[in-house]
């Protein structure tokens, strides 16, 4: 008994001693620094997460350094001399999908982060679907922070019943209203910058082809260069003459096309819920009542999806204090931190019903839907191709604007899929 009670006892204490040196031993100290587009207004949420990592680990000199630039357009070219150039910060903002596998992982600059999705039993927390786009060749390489949904109409309710517009269901129906807000010298849908006109392109693209013939393109089912594929640019062509794309898009931050809606100068915006969060979060505007969203005409039922995560860099400055950062990310009060601020929802299963309360009305609708919509993932945000194909894929945009052809488009597209190594080449 005496010698049982002891062995308790010296094991006890072993669990103490052992629990407090590897606290001890494991608090992270030291620089860390968080690399992302998330400047200025599109800050609020990196930021709460940034102030809660900050008061678990106290002894680490946070630094957030960010390029500005909606989508990560700036930023992407100064990671990447980062990357090659054997500097790389702590943690980046990367896309799940090719902007992750394609991109980083192929030319083996990310660590396999397998271990601890099996210490924080990740394997369990998020969607396998999502998993899978973090995966290649079996290792396992960046936490998931969020899902976004792209493509999303937004607009004022009070200015569409001004303008006795509805939103509309059918691109037919669409094409009718525009020319009414024509006649009233109203913009009806605005872009803005470059990537903008991407993100509208994909999104006419799924109207047009429908989620099976979307995802063809990327798999290499359907040719870029199809009859099929013509019809999308014919389709864009004429989405494109309800818009200001020949007048003051390129100067147009996507903050400010949102702007051109909420002061009533636009009628529609087609962009993702980062606009939520903006309008919500920065304009304080109520979800339902200050602004209103909607389906693109022809994609009802399917959601494009894409998700911000951040990933360990081979060579990380500050490794240990980065997967406390990850730890961080990937935790139920992480993601209800993040989420609510910045418009998009939990990428884990069981955050929302933690604290359904932190969660507007938008962001109810958009977690139902991510739970029964069809599945399609996203071209601008770097799901289904990688790094270089999006950026050069604005050059095909260029050479449909300019040229009016369809035909070109469609062939420029194809030599830019194989000089990608994307759309299933
Ligand atoms: C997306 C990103 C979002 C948001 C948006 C606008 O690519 O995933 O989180 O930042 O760009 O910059």
């Amino acid at each position: 008994m005496k010698l049982r009670i002891a062995l308790i006892v010296s094991l006890l204490a072993l669990v103490v001693v052992g629990v407090g040196g590897v606290t001890a031993q494991d608090a992270p100290s030291g620089r860390l620094e968080i690399f992302s587009w998330w400047a200025g207004d599109e800050g609020p949420a990196l930021e709460a997460l940034m102030t809660m990592y900050g008061e678990m680990y106290p002894d680490v000199e946070m630094v957030n350094a960010t390029v500005t630039g909606g989508a990560g357009v700036n930023f992407r070219a100064v990671l990447k001399t980062r990357m090659l150039g054997g500097n790389p910060p702590d943690s980046f903002q990367v896309h799940a999908g090719q902007e992750l596998t394609g991109t980083w992982v192929v030319a083996n600059r990310m660590e396999d982060l397998t271990s601890l999705y099996e210490e924080e039993g990740w394997f369990d927390a998020f969607p396998q679907g999502l998993i899978d786009q973090l995966t290649f060749e079996g290792g396992i390489y960046s936490v998931p922070v969020n899902i976004h949904r792209a493509g999303v109409m937004w607009y004022i309710p009070a200015n569409l019943e001004e303008w006795g517009v509805e939103v509309p269901a059918t691109l037919d129906e669409f094409y009718a209203s525009c020319e009414t807000l024509q006649a009233a010298g109203v913009t009806p849908l605005v872009v803005g910058e470059a990537w903008t006109v991407i993100h509208l392109w994909e999104t006419v693209a799924l109207s047009v082809l429908g989620a099976d013939g979307y995802d063809a393109v990327w798999s290499g089912e359907l040719s870029p260069n199809s009859p099929e594929m013509v019809a999308v640019w014919d389709e864009f062509g004429k989405v494109l003459e309800c818009t200001n794309i020949s007048e003051d898009a390129a100067g147009l931050s996507w903050q400010q096309a949102t702007d051109a809606v909420v002061a009533g100068d636009a009628a529609f915006n087609v962009m993702g819920d980062w606009a939520a969060g903006y309008m919500s979060t920065t304009l304080g505007l109520t979800p339902g009542e200050g602004y209103g969203w909607g389906e693109f005409p022809g994609t009802q039922g399917t959601f494009t999806w894409l998700s911000d995560t951040f990933g360990l860099p081979v060579g990380a400055p500050n490794r240990e204090a980065t997967l406390a950062w990850l730890r961080l990310l990937g935790s139920v009060e992480g993601e209800n931190a993040f989420n609510p601020l910045k418009g998009s929802i939990p990428a884990r299963i069981d955050a929302v019903e933690a604290d359904p309360d932190l969660y507007n009305t938008y962001l109810q609708s958009a977690a139902a839907d991510w739970s029964s919509d069809r599945l399609v993932g996203s071209l601008m945000h770097g799901v289904v191709a990688n790094e270089r194909f999006v950026g050069d894929f604005t050059q095909v945009i260029d050479i449909y604007v300019q040229s009016g052809s369809s035909e070109a488009a469609a062939s420029a597209m194809e030599a830019v899929c194989f000089q990608a190594g994307a759309c299933g080449t």
